[in-house]
């Protein structure tokens, strides 16, 4: 393989110092027209590409963040990289997105490359089972901020109030008459999942119903497959005991639990009404309109990428803060009807 071309090449081409060409390089403005013409044109004639790894190396000072996501095919993330790449971009700096898979191996090994390449800062959504590795990530002078959980004082996080999505969520299935009810959702590792089951059982107790009227199906992870599967064990239950709503942790695993209940000839919403999280896309597209609990996905990426870089750059105006956003209910045709008097 041929040798890459240096500096030197360009600088021996152009009758001019190395100097003369890394100012050209980073401070175009000092140099004069023509001598900076005559550099140029051996850039170009050489094939010259600048080598970022080798200038971090002695700036210091990688152009990259971090962004460690649970599951880069849950459109829920698409959306949030969206957010955080613009604002990166803006400030000149791109984006390394790694996909944890909601497996705190492959989270330890992505957070330990990234540490290795001196990113400027790391966004993660977490797996929630290496908080002492982001501590000492911290420690050694890279930020991070979490995406979509809640850190706690003294951190940066900018995440959605979760209780109070899975409140709206159950609230609006108690106010369309359902008093059997079920929670799909897991791994209960993830705090996301945890604080939305919470804030059904506030529900609940809200409208004078204890934690049995809510069936919890468990699930292994937060997707498609795993929604099916639970909407077939929920049919397995003995005919008083179906629920006749179902809130899902997110739209992935409500469009699973659709898809199996519609195949299964279970109408929705009129024999189960469905609520996912998330409103994603798909959700609206859905064969039956999904009811979801909207995300602000784009501005979540946005904010937190905006912590991320404030710190990172030394802003005087920085401090550790967790921004907190308000979901919000959008009801659509899986959740549209009254529960059916009788059809029990
Ligand atoms: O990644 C799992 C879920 O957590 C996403 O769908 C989104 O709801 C996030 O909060």
């Amino acid at each position: 393989m041929a040798r890459a071309v240096s500096i030197k090449d360009v600088a021996s081409r152009a009758g001019v110092s190395t100097a003369t060409v890394s100012n050209v390089l980073n401070r175009p403005d000092i140099v004069a027209a023509a001598t900076r013409g005559r550099v140029n044109a051996a850039i170009t004639a050489l094939g010259f590409v600048r080598n970022e790894s080798a200038r971090q190396l002695r700036a210091g000072r990688s152009r990259f963040i971090g962004l460690v996501v649970l599951d880069v095919t849950n459109p829920f993330f698409t959306d949030v990289a969206r957010g955080a790449e613009d604002l990166a971009s803006e400030s000149g700096l791109a984006v390394i997105l790694c996909n944890s898979d909601e497996q705190p191996t492959r989270e330890r090994r992505y957070l330990d490359l990234l540490e290795e390449h001196r990113v400027r800062g790391i966004l993660v959504t977490p797996t929630g089972d290496n908080p002492e590795r982001l501590e000492e990530i911290r420690r050694r002078g890279i930020p991070v901020v979490l995406v979509d959980r809640h850190a706690p004082r003294g951190r940066c996080s900018v995440s959605v109030d979760d209780v109070l999505g899975g409140n709206l969520a159950i609230a609006h299935l108690l106010d369309m008459g359902h008093v059997r009810l079920a929670y799909v959702g897991g791994p209960f590792t993830l705090g996301q999942v945890r604080d939305r089951h919470e804030g059904a059982l506030q529900a609940l107790k809200h409208g004078g119903l204890d934690s049995s009227a809510l069936h919890v199906e468990k699930i292994a992870g937060l997707n498609v497959a795993s929604g099916q599967e639970a909407a077939a064990a929920l049919l397995t239950l003995p005919v008083g005991q179906r629920p006749t709503g179902v809130f899902c942790a997110n739209d992935l695993v409500a469009l699973g639990v659709l898809q199996e209940l519609t195949r299964l000839r279970v109408a929705v919403p009129e024999d189960c009404a469905i609520v996912g999280y998330d409103d994603i896309d798909f959700a609206a597209a859905a064969a039956v309109p999904l009811s979801s609990v909207r995300q602000p996905r784009v501005q979540l990426g946005r904010a937190a990428a905006e912590l991320l870089i404030e710190e990172a750059t030394g802003s005087p105006n920085h401090t550790h803060r967790q921004v907190v956003f308000e979901p919000e209910l959008v009801v659509r045709q899986s959740s549209s009807m009254t529960r059916r008097t009788g059809a029990d």
